[in-house]
């Protein structure tokens, strides 16, 4: 069943009711200040912390959903209702909500009212904008009033969540006119404040929650908008609230149009004060006269149309197969921008309390949008190595705020080291921008022991190297990809963090999952060594390599699939003697991805396991069988119920290794048919199973052990985006940047039989035209650059600015 529809002309998603199967957002905002919003003005809204700088409160587990947002309230004769229908839940005559690329529109209807609400951040500036449009299709005058609500959240939503006995008493705001500024601790060591305004001065406002609620009130029944409208409270301590009612009387077609902001200033230490107490809102007043009619938001919403097209313009497929070109074109490569600004911070799923940046995450979603802003993936691969340790291992995790690595959490996740060669492999073949390298990055934060980012590289090489096992595999550490595979934990008490229970590295459990990887990115380790003309370097990685992939096919080898690791004890883990956990996705995809059995058979005999004993019709789950009772030798993988998360779900983030792996051996049908098999646009028509937005993917997808098998959850905020769009725009489609050039490799169904790829690389413009004829699974017999005949599949380096016609006969 559909609750929408895409509209690819305009890059939106339609949604048709907001009765969805759960609140389905969009995310404004690309630069510091960010808003999450639902197709109902559910979300809220931060400034570069979801965290430490929160603006707006949002509850996640309350009932009913999604309370805190943007809304609007529409009183119009006797009846109150919203435009999004949430929070009062009035049934609407016509309902839409629009999510497009930065913006949202959402657009209700009720007794021949007609009221939309625009809403978008603009680019360059700290503010969330949103245009209310009233048009009056009713025969009558009408006179309506309108009221626009959202709670203030004291900063720090933990703090705000949390240590009421002090912040019932420290609320503070300020009324100036038609804006209301929220200004909690800004009397002592904040430097910031919030501004929600109005272009047009209200009749009325509230700024304490129990006045316009009620003391017994609620979102869904403000007392203000029942009753006798908005009371002029000042908010002392308890809840700041930003309401306002405005009155506008609509002749029979006349239509009105106000703007509304939310902004974030910062003010110097001396310039914080114009009068004792008094915020200094000089900044202020200059943001609320950027935006102060309909022509400067018009201008500003252009502006970001422009941002998107210039950054979806860099890889454009035309394949004839419309919900092939809809993900690879528009929702995708959104969803990877969404996940450079966010990494697993905030969503819907995500609080925005706990985990900052993820050193592996953040790694792997640079593959999703190096292509688009590579100057940023640059400034990202430069944060994350600073906060490196000199053996080559990494914090796990650091705050977006300060760029500081997170001691709680600390090191010990023994993928992380090789995920960074990963990154900044992908950055050097996307730009040939090599003097990255000679950057000069912090270890741990510390500007003593900086070294050249080479250094940093050659030290994960290192690390993983220089920490293996009895069986000459990498040791695991606290975990590796796989943050709930924890050998090393033992742990026994409720609440202990799987993570970081135990010691961080025992001598004995190994990871066949990180000798993939070792294989994989040591071979880019070696090959960029080789670029710089450090051929004995090269040649010693390329060894280490060699004995790796021998010590894998020894003793990570099961007779039909590459075994997952052995555990302290020494046991095998993911391999036939296992009572559960005979199999595990996560090296069928790696080793295979890495090339390993390649040539011997048993990489084609783990994608035959992959799809005899862990394919569904919902995507390939983790594991089988799914663990029935908790392991202490095995950690959080067994703590969830089976067909959940890493215990047997379906997670999206490593489907797209097997559709990789599959292309490693030219299997292009069904390399294709897993790739649709997760896509969100194919899943479109079952969204009350799947449940989750139709336009991104989700981390996790029930699996066939659960009982809601094919519901997903955690949408948005997921390495599936970057690894989906590697998959389907290098593997498949075969569009792949090399240190050398731009290489053209398709791997695709047969049904394919034409499709272009419009690619811009290092400045040039290519338009790449695949034929394919025959309908090949793989292999290209000719390429024409210009008209010219090319040897080899490596397009050349072009000048900058120059555009090529390129075609390409498969077969
Ligand atoms: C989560 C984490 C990621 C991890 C994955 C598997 O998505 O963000 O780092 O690899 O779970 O446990
Ligand atoms: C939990 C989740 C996992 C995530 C981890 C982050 O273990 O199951 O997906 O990566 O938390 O710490």
């Amino acid at each position: 069943m559909q609750y929408g529809f895409f509209d690819d002309a305009r890059r939106e998603y339609v949604i048709t009711t907001p009765r969805t199967p759960l609140p389905w957002i969009n995310y404004l905002g690309s630069e510091s200040f960010f808003a999450l919003c639902s197709n109902t003005a559910g979300g809220y809204a931060f400034y570069r912390d979801a965290r430490l700088r929160r603006l707006t409160r949002y509850r996640y587990n309350n009932a009913p959903l999604d309370q805190e947002g943007f809304h609007l309230y529409i009183r119009d004769g006797g009846c109150v209702w919203n435009p999004g229908w949430q929070p009062v839940q009035t049934e609407l005559d016509a309902y839409s909500c629009r999510h497009g690329l930065g913006y949202t529109v959402i657009r209700g209807e009720k007794n021949g009212l007609a009221v939309t609400q625009e809403l978008f951040v603009p680019q360059g500036d700290d503010c969330l904008l949103m245009r209310v449009s009233l048009r009056n299709d009713s025969g009558a005058v009408k006179t309506t009033d309108l009221f626009p609500y959202l709670e203030f959240c004291l900063w720090d939503a933990m703090d705000d969540g949390s240590n009421f006995q002090r912040n019932y008493s420290i609320g503070e705001v300020e009324i100036d006119g038609a804006a209301i500024y929220h200004k909690t601790e800004y009397r002592e060591r904040r430097d910031h404040y919030a501004v929600f305004w109005s272009n047009r001065k209200p009749l009325a406002f509230d700024t304490a929650r129990e006045a316009f609620l009620g003391l017994y009130g609620s979102p869904a029944r403000p007392e203000a908008v029942f009753g006798a409208g908005c009371t002029g409270s000042v908010a002392h301590g308890w809840q700041p609230i930003a309401a306002q009612q405005h009155r506008l009387t609509l002749a029979p077609g006349a239509e009105e149009r106000l703007i509304f902001g939310l902004g974030y200033l910062e003010n110097a230490r001396e310039e914080k004060w114009e009068a004792p107490g008094v915020i200094n809102k000089q900044k202020a007043r200059a943001m609320l006269a950027r935006y102060a009619d309909n022509a400067a938001f018009d201008a500003a919403l252009a502006a970001l149309g422009q941002h998107w097209e210039t950054l979806l313009g860099v890889y454009r497929l035309r394949s004839g197969e419309e919900k092939l070109d809809r993900m690879v074109n528009i929702w995708n490569q959104y969803q990877c921008m969404v996940t450079f600004n966010m990494s697993r911070s905030a969503s819907y799923f995500e609080s925005g309390m706990g985990r900052g940046m993820g050193f592996r995450d953040s790694c792997q979603d640079l593959l999703g949008f190096v292509h688009m802003i590579p100057e940023r993936a640059r400034e990202r691969i430069l944060d994350i190595a600073a906060t490196q340790f000199p053996d080559g291992s990494a914090y796990h995790q650091y705050q977006p705020l300060t760029k500081k690595g997170n001691l709680a959490v600390g090191s010990g996740f023994n993928d992380d080291p090789l995920w960074l060669i990963a990154g900044t492999d992908a950055y050097l073949r996307e730009t040939g921008d090599w003097s990255i390298l000679d950057e000069i990055v912090d270890f741990d934060n510390d500007p003593t022991l900086a070294q050249p980012l080479l250094e940093h590289l050659r030290r994960s090489f290192g690390f993983t190297r220089t920490h293996l096992g009895p069986h000459g595999l990498p040791l695991i550490g606290r975990a590796d990809w796989n943050d709930c595979l924890n050998l090393n934990c033992f742990s026994e008490h409720p609440g202990e963090s799987f993570q970081i229970t135990g010691p961080s590295e025992g001598p004995v459990a190994e990871s066949v999952f990180i000798a993939g990887m070792f294989v994989k990115y040591g071979r880019a380790w070696a090959d960029i060594c080789r670029h710089l003309g450090l051929a004995d370097e090269a040649a010693e990685a390329e060894r280490a390599v060699a004995a790796m992939e021998k010590a894998v096919l020894a003793a990570g080898w099961d007779g039909a699939w590459f075994r997952r690791a052995y555990d302290a004890f020494g046991r095998v883990v993911g391999g036939r003697e296992c009572e559960e956990g005979q199999i595990f996705i996560e090296p069928q995809g790696m080793c295979v991805m890495a090339g390993i059995g390649k040539e011997s058979g048993e990489a084609a005999l783990a994608l035959q396991s992959v799809e005899d004993r862990l394919e569904t019709k919902y995507g390939i789950v983790l594991l089988q069988p799914a663990y029935t009772r908790y392991r202490l030798e095995l950690g959080e993988i067994s703590s969830y119920p089976p067909g959940y998360k890493e215990n047997a779900g379906i997670f999206c983030h490593n489907n797209p290794w097997i559709v990789c792996a599959e292309t490693e051996l030219g299997h292009g049908e069904r390399a294709f048919a897993l790739y649709r098999r997760t896509a969100p646009a194919y899943l479109e028509d079952i969204s009350e199973i799947h449940r989750t937005e139709p336009y991104v993917y989700s981390q996790m997808i029930a699996g066939k052990d659960a009982p809601s098998f094919g519901e997903a959850k955690n949408s948005w905020l997921t390495g599936t985006a970057a690894w989906t769009f590697l998959s389907i725009s290098q593997a498949i489609l075969g569009i792949k940047p090399t240190l050398d050039g731009l290489q053209v490799d398709p791997c695709v169904p047969s049904f394919l039989r034409r499709f272009t790829v419009t690619r811009r690389y290092r400045g040039a413009e290519y338009e790449i035209t695949v034929e394919n004829p025959d309908g090949a699974e793989h292999g290209v017999s000719e390429i024409r650059l210009d008209g010219r005949a090319l040897s080899g599949n490596i397009l050349p380096v072009l000048e900058k600015g120059a555009r090529a016609q390129v075609q390409v006969r498969m077969g």
